[in-house]
Formats: C-alpha cells, structure tokens, sequence
C-alpha cells in the first residue's frame, strides 16, 4: 500500500494535521527518512511466512465460557502484545512519540521508543523521547540503543525515560546495507553482558525485522539477558529502507535474515528459553498484520508479540484515536480466537494443532526441527 498524502500526524488532543519532516541533523534526517519510506513501502498486503501457519479447526474445541485471560507470561504485562521500537530524534519523531505514548496510555498495552543514541550526542533530542513516558506515566516503557552503548550510556538512556526495560537493537544487516553504516560488530557481545550486569531494570535484545537463529537466543541466554525478540523478516524491511535511501545502500540485502515464525520454531525448544517455564522471555515481532498473526506468534511459543509497521502506519494515516480502538479491537479479537480455538490463554495456545507449510516447513526440516510435532499437540489429536 502505498501512501499517496504526506503522513498524517496527530497532536496530543487527537486532531489530525501534516506535519512536514524539520530534521536538523544527519541522524535526525535519516531517522525521518526512516519513518517515510517504512510507512511508502508498508503494505500489509504481502505473504508473509504467518500464512504458512494454519490451526487445524476443532468444531468441538469447547471455547468461551470463562473470559480469555489475555496476560502475557513475560514481565508482569497485561496484554500479549506491545508497540515496538521505532523512534525519536526529530520534530516528527516526537509528534509520533507523544501520540504512541497517548495509545499506550488508553489500552495499557506496553511500549519501546526508537534508538537513543542519538541522545547521548545531541542531548537536546532527549524530549523528543520523553514525550513517550510523559503521555504515558505509569506505562510499561523500553528504552532503546544499539550494541555499541557502555553500560554508562545505557544507564543514562534509561534514566532518561524512566524506562522499565532496555531494548538493545542489534543490527548488523541494516549497517550493512548502509553506505555509512559500522562495520565492525565485534564488541556487541561483551557490551550487551556488561549492559546486563550493570542495569537493574530488564534487558531484551532484537533485532530490527531480520531475525535471530536459534544459536544467537542461545548465546543471549547465556549472556543473562530477561528477554529476547526475535524480529524477523516480512514487515518492516530496512533492508529495503537503506537501498531506498538513494545514498548508494546494497539493495541486494533487501529481504535478508529469516522470519518471525521460522525464528520461533527454531529458538522455541531451547531449554532455558519461554517465560512460562521461567526461562528468558521469547518475544516476537516483525510483519505482524492481525490479531491471527498474533496468535500463531504466541501458539508458535512466543509470550508476547511486538508490533512496529502495522501500527505506525494507521497512527500516520489515521491518527491515534483510529489506533487506541485498532488495539482495543485486537485485545477483543485476540480473546475471540482463543475460544475459537478451545483455550482461555497464552499457556493454551502451546497445545493447539499448527500446520507449519512450505517455507516455514522448509526452512525447519533443514534446521532438524520436526513440524509434525505441532500439527498433533492438542488433546483433540489424541484419539
Ligand atoms: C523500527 N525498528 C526499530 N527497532 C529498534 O530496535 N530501534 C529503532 O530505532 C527502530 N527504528 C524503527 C523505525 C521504524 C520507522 C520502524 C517501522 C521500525 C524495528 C521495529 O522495532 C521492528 O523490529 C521491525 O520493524 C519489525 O516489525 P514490523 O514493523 O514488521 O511490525
């Protein structure tokens, strides 16, 4: 879907108006190229490996009854899913901030804001972040910064928004496919282990819609981070996003990584690894449409799910009234598929029957995971 207007912003009171991009540095103007091209090339439309995802209908499963239990096992959070990291740095950074913040505030659901770093270089951006935790008080809230970040740095970020957890981004395609993108990754992992040690709230690491292998979750967990989300492909493709830049980025890493789904299947049997067995929290985010996307997620063994483009793109278009009542509607829906499907929450949904197809079943079998264990979880599949 292509937008054919100049986004359309929200001020606080919910009215509607255009805003035009004032950005007044490198990073401030990419971070607004970000916001543009992500929402020019959003297109909810596409196939995404979800669709490779199908419950087997039970017409007898029994649901209902009893209202749904919507909590996600992970944190403490009320609903499964949150707003994802997306932004700050800029005048139009901080319009989209304030009104995340306002629609976070009216569904209760939890949120991250974009990357920091700029903050610690260009401190006076710090507002355009704090409108975030502003609107939204008593809000579960994520700061965000790259890998690069001391564990001072992180401190300091989290302190500027009150935050209750750090996201840590860890990105090495998108650099890649930046012109004047890093190119040496190789103090993440030290730098993620003491961000870990020295921060009191929770660190969650992902990725920004390329995906984690399984090998990389296990490597988290052993780092001791609270959670990890795996960000896979097929939303938000920032691959695509550079090479649209024009600045010279390699449009040959557009759709690089694997999917939410494949992620999952391969990172959910780690031991260690599921906040119900009080393991480290498996998020997942990345092409997450609808609320159905949602609940293959958390049945796939996510125990929360992260939506970025989706949600941006009806806030610009809409506003953030048309947000607040998308997201009641997707908690009601959410609630809706879980008696369709004869559970009352997130636990339930482990033990229905998924058919995991083409790619997706590809993509497993070649990394030994056996998807006929899905296809025969419930009680229903034991006659
Ligand atoms: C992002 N994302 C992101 N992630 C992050 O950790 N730090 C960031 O600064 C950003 N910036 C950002 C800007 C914009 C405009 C978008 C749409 C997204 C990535 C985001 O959190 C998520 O991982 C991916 O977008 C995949 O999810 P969706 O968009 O497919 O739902």
């Amino acid at each position: 879907m292509q937008l054919d207007q100049e986004p359309v912003m929200s001020d606080a009171a919910g009215s509607p108006t255009a805003v035009s991009p004032t950005a007044v540095s490198p990073t401030a103007q990419r971070k607004d190229d970000h916001l543009r091209l992500a929402m020019e090339q959003h297109n909810a439309a596409s196939r995404r490996d979800y669709d490779e995802v199908r419950f087997v209908h039970h017409a007898l499963a029994g649901g209902g009854g009893v209202p749904a239990n919507l909590a996600s096992p992970a944190f403490g959070w009320s609903t499964p899913f949150y707003v994802n990291g997306m932004t700050g740095g800029s005048d139009q950074a901080e319009a989209i901030n304030r009104n995340l913040g306002i629609v976070a505030r009216e569904t209760g659901i939890p949120i991250a804001c974009g990357s920091m770093g700029i903050v610690l270089r260009e401190p006076e951006t710090a507002r355009s972040f704090r409108v975030l935790r502003e609107a939204n008080p008593d809000g579960f809230v994520m700061a965000n910064t790259n890998a690069n970040a001391s564990a001072a740095d992180a401190k300091h970020l989290v302190e500027v928004l009150e935050a209750n957890a750090l996201q840590i981004h860890i990105n090495a395609g998108q650099e890649t496919a930046m012109p004047e993108g890093d190119r040496d990754f190789s103090a993440w992992e030290a730098n993620i282990a003491a961000i870990v040690d020295a921060l009191e709230v929770p660190v969650i690491v992902k990725e920004v819609g390329q995906g984690l292998s399984r090998g990389t979750v296990a490597q988290l967990r052993d780092l001791g981070v609270a959670g990890v989300d795996v960000a896979g492909r097929g939303g938000t493709d920032f691959g695509a996003i550079e090479s649209a830049r024009g600045l010279g980025a390699r449009s040959y890493l557009a759709g690089w990584g694997q999917s939410a789904v494949s992620a999952l299947v391969e990172a959910s049997p780690l031991p260690g690894v599921g906040a119900l067995t009080g393991g480290v929290a498996l998020l997942a985010s990345g092409g997450v449409r609808h609320p159905l996307d949602v609940v293959r997620a958390l049945a796939l063994g996510a125990d929360a799910v992260g939506v970025a483009g989706q949600f941006l793109y009806v806030l610009t278009s809409q506003g953030p009234d048309a947000l607040v009542e998308l997201v009641q509607g997707w908690l009601e829906e959410v609630a809706h598929l879980m008696a369709l499907l004869g559970v009352h929450d997130v636990a339930g949904l482990r033990h229905t029957d998924l058919l995991l197809t083409g790619a997706v079943r590809e993509h497993a079998e070649l990394r030994g995971v056996d998807v006929t264990g899905y296809a025969r979880r419930s009680p229903f599949s034991q006659v």
